[in-house]
C-alpha cells in the first residue's frame, strides 16, 4: 500500500507542472491608468500626424540656481486652466534633467515627488558653465559638452525635446506626442443615462483645435469609470486623489537594440511589446511583487525595478532614467528608422534623466554619479554561499560546515531561513533547536565562516514580540488608507510593516541589530532581507493595497518601487556601525529599485530548477547589472524542483561565474549541498567550487571597479564589445569585470559541444586547455568540447590577471596565500591587467589601505607598478608585505627565451612550445617577487 502511494506520489509530482499564477497579477487592461494612458499610443498609431497639446513658453533661469536652469510655464491645450511648470536642468556629468509638475493646483494636493530623494545619491551638481544657450520665441537651444558636440533642443509648441550629438537626434522626448500628465481634478456626480448615478470628471468635454486637428479630453482620458476608485478581483482601492497618471515617450532615432528595465526574465536586447508580430504581446512592467513560479521569458513585473533604458547603436550610447516609482509600464517598439518606447506610470511627478554616453561605459560613470556606485562587498561575500529553506537546528549548521571539509570543498557563508525564528518572529531564535547561537556562531567563525540569517520586514503583529510592540510603540507602522495601522497576512500569519521612508524608523531599527539588543547574534551573523516588495499574501497582487499610507500622507501607490530599497538600505546600515570599527555590512535583498546597488546584493528570486531558466537567467543578470545593480545571482540548482545532477553541475559552473554565488532551494526539494553526491558529480561540484575561490582575486578586482566607477562587476557583449553589431543582441556569454575573462554557461541537455562567439581581432586562450583561437578581423564562433566537466571560459589576449591556486576552506583563510599572475599575450604583443586587494572588510580601503599594482608586459618585459593611490608604508600593504607570485603563466609565447632575468639574476622557466592549437606557454615558478614592490621580470 505504502509502495502504491510513494509510487502514486512520484508520478504525481513528475506531472506537477510549475506555472505562474498569471490570475493573480494584472495584464495592463486590468489597470484603469494603464488602459486610459496606453491607448493614447493607438489612437496616435492610427492618426500619426497628431501633435501634441503641450507647450511651453517664456523660459527663466530657475531662481535659487546659479547655473543652467531653467523654469518653462507648461501648457496643455485641453485644460487652459491647469497650470503645469517644466524645469530644465544642465547638470555636470552633461546629464539633462527635465522635471514638470502641476503647480498651483485648486486640489490643493502635491504629487509625489521624493523619487529623486531617495535614489540619488546627493544632490545632482547644476552645470554653470560650458555650455552655448540661446533662447528663441519657439525653441530654446543648449549646446554643451566637452567639444560642445551635444545640443539639447526644446521646442516650445508643440513640446519636444531633442538631444543630439554632432547635429544627429539621439533620443526625443514627445516625438509622438505621447506626453501627458492627469491633472487632479473634482470627482462630481453626474446623471447616467438609464438614470443610474455616476460618477465622472469635473469639467465639460472640450474640443480644441491645433495644427488643423480636432482633438478632445477623450483622446487622453477614456476611462471615467475607474478613475476614482478600483475594483480588481476582492480589492478595491479607493484612489483618494483620483486619476494622477503619466504618459511620456522617447524615441531613440537609428537604433536597433535598447537595454535595461530590469528586472524581467527577458533577453536582454528588449524586444518589441507592440505590432501584430510582436515578441511580447504585454508592455514591460514595474512594480515590485513576489511572483511565485514566474516564467523564464516574460515581460511580466518580478522583485525589482530599474526605470532605466539604455538605447545603443555602434555610433553611441544614451540613456534615459524616468525617476517614478509608481506602477510603470513600458512598451518598446522597433521599426527601420529605431527604437520607440512609451512609459505610463500611476503617480508622481514627471522627472527624468537624459545621460549622454556616448560609449557604455560613460553611461555607467555617468549614471553612478547619480545613483551611486556599488558599494565594495566584503571580501567573503564574493566566495561561495549555502543555504536552503531550511537548516533545522544548531547541530545541523555545523554538520554541514564539517562535510564541506570532509569533502574537501570550500566555504565562506551558511545562511539560516525563516524557520530558526520561532513563528516567524525575526530576531528571536527557536531556542529548542538552536540553544546557543553565540556559539554556533563562534564555531563557524572559527573557520573564517560566516552566516546570514533572514529578516523579513512582515512583523508578527503579537504583543509580546518586542518588535512589534516596540514598531506600534514608535508609531512608524504602515497605516491603512482610514490611518489604523495596516495588517496584512505573510510568514508570521497576522503582519504589520514598519515604514521605512519614515527617520523615526531608522535609529530604532539601527539599534534591534547592535549587540546589547541583539543578544544572540554576533560579528560573525549578517542579514538576508527577503519579501521586501513587500509581500503580502492576502494583498492585491501579494502586495499592499496602494492607498496604505506612508510618513507625509503619501501613498503606497507612489512609492511602492522603493519600499524594497528603504528597508535594504536600513539594514545594511545597521548591520554597519554594529562594531567600533565599522564593518562592510553584507545584507541580500529580494527587491531593489535604482541606488540599491549602494546596499548590498540582490538575486532573482524564486527560479525554477528548469533548464529554460537556467538559459534565461544570464541575460537577467545582465540586464540588472547594466542598470547598476551588479552583485547579483541566482538561486544555484533552481529554488523550486528537484534538479537532475546534470543540470546541477551545470547550475554550479554558472553559479561560480555569478557575481553573487550561493546555492539555495525551498524547503519541499531533495538535499542537495554538493558533499551529498556520488562521484563523479561530488569532484566536479568541488572543481567548480575550486575555481570560484582560486579567481576571487580578480571578481574583486572587478567590484573595485563597480565600487570606485559605477562599473558592471559582469559585462555583455554590447559593452565591451560596443562597435560590434553583430553582438548587441548576444546576451548568452560575458566578461567578468575587465579581466579578459570570457564565459558561456552550458544550459542544454546533453551538450558536447558550446558555441562561442568573439567579436574583436584579439587570440582568445582556453582557461583549461590553453588551446588559443587565434586573433581574426572578422567576428568569428568558435566550438568549444564541453564534456560534464566543461564550459567555454576563454582569456581574450592582451590581459594579466592574479588568481590564487591554493584553496583553503574559507577565502579569508587565504589572506597571504601567493599569487599566480597569467599574462595572456595579446595580438600586438602586449598586455595589462591589476591586483587589487585591502583588508576585505573594513573601510580603511578608503583611507587608502590598499595594494594596488598595476601589471603591464611589453616587449618581452613583465612588470609591476603601483597605481597612483596608495602608498606601501600603509597598513594593508605592511601586512601583506610578504605575499609573493608562486607563478607567472605567460600564454602565447611563440619562441622559447634564452634567459629570464629578475634584478638581473636569471630565474627558472619552462617552455612548452605551440602545439596541436595549443598556445606557446612560459611557466615561471616562484620568481623572487612581491606584490606590494615594484619590479620587472626581463624575458630575452
Ligand atoms: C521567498 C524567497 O524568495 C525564498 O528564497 C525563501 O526561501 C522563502 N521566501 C522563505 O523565506
Amino acid at each position: 500500500m505504502r509502495l502504491l502511494l510513494a509510487t502514486f506520489l512520484a508520478f504525481f509530482c513528475a506531472l506537477t507542472v510549475h506555472a505562474v499564477k498569471r490570475e493573480d497579477f494584472k495584464e495592463c487592461h486590468q489597470t484603469s491608468f494603464c488602459r486610459r494612458l496606453r491607448a493614447i499610443a493607438d489612437k496616435q498609431a492610427a492618426k500619426p500626424d497628431f501633435t501634441s497639446p503641450y507647450s511651453v513658453s517664456d523660459p527663466k533661469r530657475t531662481p535659487d540656481t546659479d547655473g543652467y536652469s531653467w523654469t518653462f510655464p507648461l501648457h496643455s491645450a485641453l485644460y487652459p486652466d491647469v497650470n503645469f511648470e517644466m524645469r530644465v536642468d544642465l547638470l555636470e556629468e552633461g546629464i539633462v534633467r527635465v522635471r514638470a509638475d502641476e503647480v498651483n493646483s485648486p486640489s490643493g494636493l502635491q504629487r509625489y515627488n521624493e523619487t529623486a530623494k531617495w535614489v540619488f545619491q546627493g544632490e545632482p551638481r547644476i552645470a554653470k558653465d560650458g555650455a552655448d544657450v540661446k533662447n528663441e520665441a519657439d525653441i530654446t537651444t543648449i549646446k554643451y559638452g566637452k567639444d560642445k558636440e551635444l545640443e539639447l533642443d526644446i521646442v516650445h509648441k508643440p513640446l519636444q525635446i531633442t538631444m543630439k550629438r554632432n547635429g544627429k537626434p539621439q533620443v526625443v522626448f514627445n516625438e509622438r506626442s505621447l506626453f501627458h500628465v492627469e491633472h487632479y481634478r473634482k470627482q462630481v456626480e453626474k446623471p447616467a443615462e438609464g438614470g443610474e448615478d455616476v460618477k465622472v470628471e469635473e469639467g465639460e468635454e472640450q474640443v480644441v483645435f491645433q495644427n488643423g486637428d480636432e482633438i478632445d479630453r477623450s483622446w487622453f482620458e477614456t476611462d471615467d469609470k475607474d478613475m476614482f476608485k478600483e475594483t480588481w478581483r476582492k480589492w478595491t482601492d479607493s484612489k483618494p486623489k483620483g486619476p494622477e497618471g503619466l504618459s511620456v515617450d522617447f524615441t531613440f532615432p537609428g537604433v536597433e537594440h535598447v537595454f535595461g528595465l530590469p528586472e524581467h526574465a527577458s533577453p536582454l536586447s528588449l524586444p518589441s511589446t507592440v505590432g501584430e508580430d510582436s515578441y511580447y504581446k504585454e508592455p514591460y512592467r514595474l512594480w515590485n511583487v513576489d511572483i511565485f513560479e514566474y516564467e523564464a521569458d516574460s515581460p511580466m513585473a518580478l522583485y525589482g525595478a530599474v526605470p532605466l533604458i539604455h538605447a545603443h547603436s555602434k555610433h553611441s550610447t544614451v540613456g534615459v532614467l524616468n525617476l517614478v516609482a509608481s506602477e510603470t509600464w513600458v512598451d518598446v517598439a522597433h521599426d527601420k528608422d529605431g527604437v520607440r518606447t512609451h512609459w505610463v506610470s500611476e503617480s508622481g511627478i514627471v522627472d527624468f534623466l537624459i545621460l549622454p554616453g556616448p560609449r557604455p561605459v560613460d553611461l555607467f560613470e555617468q549614471y553612478a554619479s547619480l545613483t551611486g556606485p556599488a558599494a565594495l562587498p566584503p571580501h567573503w561575500a564574493t566566495a561561495y554561499h549555502q543555504c536552503r529553506w531550511n537548516y533545522n537546528t544548531q547541530d545541523e549548521v555545523i554538520e554541514v560546515q564539517d562535510e564541506f571539509d570532509k569533502a574537501d570543498m570550500p566555504l565562506d557563508v551558511t545562511w539560516l531561513d525563516i524557520e530558526y525564528a520561532p513563528h516567524h518572529r525575526y530576531f528571536d531564535w527557536n531556542k529548542a533547536s538552536f540553544p546557543d547561537p553565540p556559539k554556533m556562531l563562534d564555531d563557524v567563525a572559527s573557520k573564517g565562516r560566516k552566516m546570514v540569517a533572514i529578516v523579513d520586514p512582515h512583523i508578527k503583529r503579537e504583543d509580546s514580540f518586542r518588535i512589534y510592540s516596540d514598531a506600534k510603540g514608535l508609531d512608524v507602522l504602515i497605516k491603512r488608507a482610514d490611518g489604523e495601522n495596516f495588517d496584512g497576512w505573510c510568514w508570521p500569519g497576522s503582519s504589520v510593516w514598519v515604514d521605512f521612508f519614515n527617520p523615526k524608523s531608522w535609529e530604532w531599527w539601527t539599534r534591534m541589530f547592535s549587540f546589547p539588543v541583539w543578544t544572540d547574534s554576533t560579528p560573525a551573523l549578517y542579514i538576508w532581507n527577503d519579501m521586501n516588495e513587500p509581500s503580502v499574501f492576502d494583498g492585491p497582487e501579494i502586495t499592499m493595497p496602494k492607498d496604505n499610507r506612508h510618513v507625509g500622507g503619501w501613498e503606497h501607490r507612489d512609492l511602492h518601487n522603493l519600499n524594497g530599497m528603504m528597508f535594504h538600505n536600513q539594514t545594511q546600515a545597521a548591520i554597519t556601525v554594529r562594531e567600533s570599527t565599522p564593518k562592510r555590512p553584507f545584507v541580500l535583498s529580494r527587491s531593489f529599485f535604482a541606488g540599491s546597488q549602494r546596499y548590498g546584493a540582490v538575486w532573482i528570486g524564486d527560479n525554477l530548477g528548469t533548464w529554460a531558466h537556467l538559459a534565461g537567467e544570464a541575460a537577467v543578470f545582465l540586464s540588472n547589472s547594466v542598470a547598476g545593480i551588479s552583485f547579483v545571482g541566482s538561486d544555484v540548482g533552481g529554488f523550486f524542483g528537484n534538479p537532475s545532477t546534470e543540470i546541477l553541475t551545470r547550475w554550479y559552473q554558472a553559479g561560480a561565474f555569478m557575481p553573487f554565488f550561493r546555492a539555495h532551494a525551498h524547503i519541499d526539494t531533495k538535499r542537495r549541498e554538493p558533499y551529498l553526491f556520488p562521484e563523479p558529480v561530488k569532484s566536479q561540484l568541488r572543481d567548480v567550487l575550486r575555481l570560484r575561490y582560486q579567481m576571487l582575486p580578480l571578481w574583486y578586482n572587478a567590484f573595485h571597479d563597480a565600487a570606485t566607477k559605477g562599473h558592471p562587476v559582469i559585462w555583455p557583449q554590447y559593452a565591451y564589445h560596443p562597435t560590434d553589431t553583430k553582438g548587441f543582441a548576444i546576451d548568452d556569454q560575458y566578461y567578468v569585470g575587465q579581466s579578459g575573462l570570457l564565459f558561456k554557461p552550458v544550459v542544454t541537455e546533453g551538450a558536447t559541444e558550446t558555441s562561442v562567439y568573439l567579436a574583436d581581432n584579439e587570440p582568445y586562450y582556453d582557461y583549461f586547455t590553453h588551446t588559443v583561437y587565434p586573433a581574426s578581423s572578422k567576428p568569428r564562433n568558435v566550438t568549444i568540447a564541453t564534456p560534464i566537466d566543461r564550459f567555454p571560459l576563454l582569456i581574450q589576449g592582451g590581459h594579466i590577471f592574479p588568481t590564487r591556486e591554493r584553496v583553503r576552506r574559507s577565502s579569508p583563510l587565504m589572506w597571504q596565500d601567493p599569487y599566480t599572475l597569467t599574462v595572456a599575450i595579446g595580438r600586438d604583443g602586449t598586455a595589462k591587467g591589476e591586483l587589487y586587494s585591502d583588508d576585505g572588510e573594513t573601510f580603511a580601503w578608503q583611507e587608502g589601505e590598499i595594494v594596488h599594482a598595476q601589471y603591464t608586459y611589453e616587449k618581452g618585459v613583465l612588470s609591476s607598478r603601483h597605481k597612483g593611490e596608495w602608498r606601501k608604508d600603509n597598513a594593508w600593504a605592511k601586512k601583506i608585505a610578504h605575499v609573493g607570485v608562486e607563478r607567472v603563466i605567460i600564454l602565447g609565447a611563440k619562441k622559447a627565451p634564452k634567459s629570464v632575468k629578475i634584478a638581473g639574476e636569471e630565474v627558472q622557466f619552462a617552455y612548452e612550445k605551440p602545439q596541436g592549437g595549443k598556445a606557446g606557454t612560459i611557466t615561471i615558478k616562484n620568481p623572487p617577487v612581491k606584490i606590494v614592490d615594484e619590479w620587472e621580470i626581463v624575458i630575452a
